[in-house]
């Protein structure tokens, strides 16, 4: 049995040790706003807050993550109004959409840990999230008007 805390509830879990951190999430658990993309920790579609720092739940083994806190998309704010998640609607930022949720949590662990970030600190810390969109101007718009 497996404890842990995601968007803060507790739950227990009857797993196999191995299995990963997303399929947990998505398949146990049906929270589907975390995405599949490469399945390697290549591409930061799966990513999600471990304890607050940005992780690739992917390649993170459901017993890495006993007794810490999940953070998911779907508990970055109450009401969808995290400043993040606030200025990427004002800035449109989204094209197909994929890979959106990862981009904002990594963000969101980018402005916890540095309220304004440069230009190259973000490129820095968002390199490892990949758009086939390319969305990323919009993206480094979108953090700037968070930070404000
Ligand atoms: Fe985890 Fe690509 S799906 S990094």
């Amino acid at each position: 049995m497996i404890n842990l805390t995601i968007n803060n509830k507790s739950i227990s879990l009857d797993v196999d040790d191995d299995m990963p951190l997303l399929y947990v999430i998505r398949d146990e658990l049906s929270l589907t706003g975390t995405k599949f993309g490469c399945g390697a920790g290549q591409c930061g579609a799966c990513t999600v807050h471990l304890d607050g720092q940005a992780i690739r739940s992917c390649v993170t083994p459901i017993s890495a993550v006993s007794n810490k806190h999940i953070t998911t998309i779907e508990g970055l704010s109450e009401r969808g109004d995290h400043k993040i998640q606030i200025a990427w609607q004002q800035h449109k930022v989204p094209q197909c959409g994929y890979c959106q949720s990862g981009q904002m949590m990594s963000a969101a662990s980018l402005l916890a840990q540095n309220p304004s970030p440069s230009d190259e600190e973000i490129n820095n810390h968002m390199q490892g999230n990949i758009c086939r969109c390319g969305t990323y101007k919009r993206i480094k718009q979108a953090i700037h008007t968070a930070a404000n």
